[in-house]
């Protein structure tokens, strides 16, 4: 990799709340590549959007705030930028699409009048220049007929529709950036994947760089070439998508991985997730915080947290024990749960 475009450099996100400090992000460093793919995966309340909303500078303050660390985007710090800067960033530099797109558009303004605001604002196009511009961005997402729908207003449209819209607004500033935050969870199968594909076309056609963000290493495994794996807020494992599959090290992937069998066949999931819950960041263990949930614990697992060390050629994994293979973690899985 040459410079990488993006820098994160030991991350730490911290919210007040009434139990005291909690740290939903606790020192994660990361690097993506212009043009890259990387997925951000874990399950809910691991920290994935609050690393995404830092990045953006929106981490809500109070009660939130970016406790510690660096992030660069180009060479350029970001942390510590003034709202008057960031807002330049975002939009042009770094662009995001949530998981429901209805909560992003303002339901009392067409799709025409929130897109060309801004494209207007990042490009200084004029009103007619910027339409344009618009129409041109609605077919790009693979939107048939984007005059039909352009003036209406964002109820009209169906989930998918709205998405498409969503990713048309975002890349219409050709960000360097794009990150998506569970961008298919909402959709029903098919529009999923048809919205998947749209965002790689469009990587391609732009050059952006984007983070994924989801629960769910099937649509890792579908888009990204490389991947992070949170766990309460630090990182559990990082990895090429290919070797996370074929040799995950850390036992968090290693049961992700097995709560999808079946990647290809059905994506109807209700499937068998990881026994037990994430522990409560506001009372962590000490040692490591995956140990009660983890068939390869030992006692100095809950005694010594465990270092991120470098794992094979371009990995990373925080564990004690690594997994030897797939096939060794699911017999330390059974024999865990008899
Ligand atoms: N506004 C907030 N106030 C207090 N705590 C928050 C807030 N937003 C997020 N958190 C904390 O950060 C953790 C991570 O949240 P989040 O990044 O949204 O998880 P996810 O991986 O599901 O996207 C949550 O479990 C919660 O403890
Ligand atoms: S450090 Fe120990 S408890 Fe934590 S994931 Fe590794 S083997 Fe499991
Ligand atoms: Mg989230």
């Amino acid at each position: 990799m040459n410079r990488p475009l993006l820098e994160v450099d030991n991350l730490v996100i911290e919210f007040e709340t009434d139990r005291g400090t909690i740290r939903a992000v606790d020192g994660i460093s990361f690097c993506v590549g212009a043009s890259e793919t990387l997925g951000l995966v874990g399950e809910s309340g691991c920290g994935k959007s609050v690393t995404a909303l830092a990045l953006l500078g929106l981490i809500p303050s109070p009660p939130g705030r970016v406790a510690a660390g660096s992030i660069r985007l180009d060479g350029r710090e970001l942390t510590g930028l003034s709202e008057a800067r960031m807002r330049k960033v975002r939009g042009k530099d770094i662009a995001m699409i949530f998981q429901e797109p209805m909560s992003a558009l303002n339901p009392v303004f067409t799709i025409a009048s929130q897109m060309t605001r801004v494209i207007r604002r990042h490009q200084g196009l004029s009103r007619r220049q910027a339409r344009a511009a618009a129409v041109e961005m609605l077919a790009l997402t693979g939107i048939a007929a984007p005059l039909r729908l352009i003036d209406d207003y964002p109820h009209q449209l169906s989930g998918g529709m709205r998405q498409r819209v969503m990713i048309a607004m975002a890349m219409s500033c050709e960000p360097k950036l794009l990150i998506a935050d569970e961008p298919t969870t909402a959709l029903d199968v098919t529009t999923q994947a048809q919205v998947l594909e749209q965002i790689l076309a469009l990587q391609s056609s732009f050059n952006t760089a984007v983070i994924l963000i989801t629960h769910d290493l099937g649509v890792v495994a579908e888009t990204c070439s490389r991947a992070l794996v949170m766990y309460c807020g630090r990182l559990a494992e990082e990895g090429t998508v290919e070797s996370l599959f074929a040799h995950p090290r850390h036992p968090y992937t290693a049961g992700l991985l097995e709560s999808i069998p079946a990647l290809q066949a059905s994506r109807n999931r209700h499937l068998p997730t990881i026994a037990g819950a994430v522990p409560d960041l506001a009372e962590l263990p000490p040692g490591c915080l995956f140990a009660d949930r983890c068939p390869s614990a030992r006692s100095l697992c809950r005694e010594e947290h465990p270092r991120l060390i470098t794992s094979g050629r371009d990995g990373r994994v925080a564990c004690h024990f690594p997994v030897q293979s797939r096939e060794a973690y699911r017999a330390a899985l059974v024999q865990w749960e008899s």
